[in-house]
């Protein structure tokens, strides 16, 4: 199971340094714990967890190795600051900042020539869903986010439908487990099946045990809870629970 902490654009300095020492201090069997901050904490958190049982990783990168980019960061420069992985994709990024699929994969070859494994993200919005069309979009982002010849070792998937990121709304066990499987079987088709299929959005401890319960969920992106160091600790429980059960 991967549980991965995403910060967004929080908290302020002065939290998340206890934060992550309250993350430091716990560790959970057959669970993989990744802390994505704002990057300029990204050292200093990285130093906070340094011995613990979890990685950093950025939030985003650049499709280029470097140059005349103003704001932007370099995937490399990430990789020496600590990061062992980058999102990319997130649905914020890709509202808030016009990316498209075909950036996202250019990204996503920029990160892995660094050395960096990627966590790409996917997912409809209520509009799509409820026209039906939530399988063909993702299966589109699939398409082309994901760069050709990747090995599975090094991508993780997110599965964040839109409409329940930061909501409170989640996606019924059915469609997280159709979804899945669409997606699973995706992977498959290109020699991909052993790459981990995330859910995200109000994943919360009172929900994670029935999200984990899906057969293809392999662990969560966690937006909100992953500021209150209990509730995070609590769907990281709920991990450890599957892994055990799974095994
Ligand atoms: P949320 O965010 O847990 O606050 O819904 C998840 C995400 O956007 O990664």
């Amino acid at each position: 199971m991967i549980i991965a902490a995403n910060w967004k654009m929080n908290p302020p300095l002065a939290d998340a340094g206890a934060l992550a020492a309250a993350y430091a201090a716990e560790s959970f069997d057959g669970v993989t714990r990744i802390l994505f901050p704002p990057a300029p904490y990204l050292v200093q958190m990285g130093v906070r967890l340094d011995g613990a049982d979890m990685q950093v990783g950025g939030q985003d990168c650049h499709h280029n190795a470097s140059g005349a980019h103003t704001g932007d960061i370099a995937a490399g420069m990430l990789a020496e600051c600590g990061a062992s992985t980058v999102l990319l994709g997130h649905s914020e990024r890709r509202t808030d900042h016009g990316e498209d699929d075909a950036l996202v994969a250019a990204k996503a070859v920029a990160a892995l020539t660094t050395g960096l494994d990627v966590m790409i993200c996917v997912g409809e919005t209520l509009d799509q869903r409820e026209a039906g069309a939530a399988e063909a979009v993702v299966t589109a982002q699939l398409d082309g986010s994901v760069p050709a010849g990747i090995e599975a070792s090094r991508l993780m998937l997110a599965y964040e439908p839109v409409w329940a990121i930061g909501t409170g709304k989640v996606a019924s066990v059915e469609d997280i487990a159709a979804m899945h499987a669409a997606i699973q079987q995706w992977l498959a088709g290109r020699d991909l099946a052993s790459v981990p299929i995330l859910y995200g959005g109000s994943v919360k401890p009172a929900n994670a045990d029935t999200i984990f319960g899906v057969p293809d969920v392999g662990g969560a992106l966690v937006g909100g809870a992953s500021l209150k160091a209990e509730d995070f600790s609590g769907i990281c429980s709920a991990g450890a629970r599957t892994a055990a059960a799974r095994s």
